[in-house]
């Protein structure tokens, strides 16, 4: 039989999608499951962009288009992303891609050689694919903690000494996938020297910039001296609930050129009809986009405060995303389970809840304790019915 490479075979993954499987296999059976894995808004996509994906179809969009992009997008997206960030962007900055999470492994290829011992730093926990990418390109992933304690920010400190000659790359993301926590702007500006003073790139992962519920978006980019270090990504999926249309984005005026290279070597375009929704979106569904993220503002209120009467839970309120993660070590004492992702096996198997746990999110700071996340881009039914369960089961199986 032939064989399977051992890079594959060590290759990590993204959990969100396994346990989704999971789920819809227990769903196909028959079980009633509510779900609070997916990371995605349930809305429609707006109907400006369903529209120009209809009028997109009926020209006849159907070749290949520029690797970076189709040059309506690209102006679309100078104009909206330099606006929210109060930079002026060049539309030749811009390269489109098939969703943001090509150019993770992008970023990669570009700022590190394979096998050389150059090092990416990514906050942990973090978006799995930080790590999985840099492993099998060949890097040394180097995690920086994200705590609970600092209001889900980092420290400092820490990040400092971590920092070597073999770094090449800063990934950080805000607002925060899975903790929802934002960075302040004192912590990007220490990232910001530290890139500075030690030349280095910065991958910044902007992919909840609307999902924001307290203050103004900041980005890294806007920092003096920034902008040409940068690497903004970010695209249509969370904003405008297109996740499925895979379109994304990065800004940077040095690699564009590199970008559009790789993009070259791999997908070659993003779909063509697709950029034409994706440039409607951005041209013409900003009001749209304020109600979906009113309305995860609500639901926000709704799950922080029902979570936090689960006895044994204790649980932040985010500043963006529509994700929760709550601390969950006191539930396990009082229940005699030992870690989160026990009890997220108990909650699937026991009440048919389905939620994320710590481990599916990077390595565990064993000091943070045990935690969950839930994705409330649900209803307000589910997130009721949902928390109730589980406020039942650590009721019943409490010492
Ligand atoms: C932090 C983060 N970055 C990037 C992505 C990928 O976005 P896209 O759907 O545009 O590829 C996600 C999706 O869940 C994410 O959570």
């Amino acid at each position: 039989m032939a064989g399977i490479s051992n890079r594959t075979k060590n290759l990590g993954t993204e959990n969100a999608f396994v346990v989704l499987g999971e789920v819809n296999k227990r769903i196909a059976k028959g079980q009633n499951i509510i779900s609070f894995c997916i990371g995605q808004p349930d809305f429609d996509a707006p109907k400006v962009v369903r529209d120009a994906a209809k009028k997109a179809i009926d020209s006849n969009k159907s070749g290949y288009t520029s690797s970076n992009g189709i040059p309506e997008l690209r102006k679309a997206i100078a104009e909206y992303e330099g606006k929210i960030r109060g930079i002026e962007i060049d539309p030749d900055s811009v390269v489109v891609d098939n969703g943001a999470k090509p150019f993770i492994t992008h970023s990669i290829m570009i700022s590190t050689d394979y096998g050389k011992g150059d090092e990416i730093m990514y906050p942990n926990p973090g978006y799995p694919i930080y790590s999985t990418q840099t492993i099998v390109h060949g890097a040394t992933p180097v995690p920086y903690n994200i705590l609970e304690s600092k209001n889900f920010n980092f420290d400092l400190e820490e990040l400092k000494e971590k920092v070597s000659d073999k770094t090449k790359l800063i990934i950080i993301n805000s607002p925060q996938n899975p903790t929802g926590g934002v960075l302040t702007k004192e912590s990007l500006k220490g990232i910001a020297d530290i890139a500075i003073d030690n030349d280095l790139w910065v991958y910044s992962d902007e992919i909840y910039q609307h999902i924001l519920f307290e203050g103004k978006f900041e980005s890294i980019a806007s920092l003096e001296g920034m902008q040409e270090r940068t690497i903004i990504s970010t695209g249509v999926s969370k904003t405008f609930a297109m996740t499925g249309w895979r379109i994304g984005y990065i800004i940077n005026e040095k690699l564009a050129k590199d970008f559009t290279t790789w993009v070259i070597n791999t997908n070659a375009c993003a779909g063509h009809v697709n950029q034409y929704a994706a440039a409607a979106a951005l041209n013409e569904a900003g009001n749209d986009a304020k109600k979906m993220t009113d309305s995860f503002h609500r639901r926000r209120d709704l799950i922080v405060k029902l979570l936090n009467e689960i006895p044994g839970f204790r649980c932040l309120s985010p500043k963006g995303t529509f994700y929760v993660y709550p601390n969950v070590t006191k539930a396990c004492e009082m229940t005699g389970i030992k870690t989160a992702e026990e009890l997220r096996l108990r909650l699937l198997d026991e009440i048919k809840v389905a939620v994320l746990s710590d481990i599916h999110f990077g390595k565990k700071i064993l000091s943070e304790g045990e935690h969950l996340r839930f994705s409330f881009a649900t209803s307000d039914e589910n997130i009721k019915k949902g928390t109730e369960l589980i406020k039942e089961f650590i009721e019943k199986n409490s010492k």
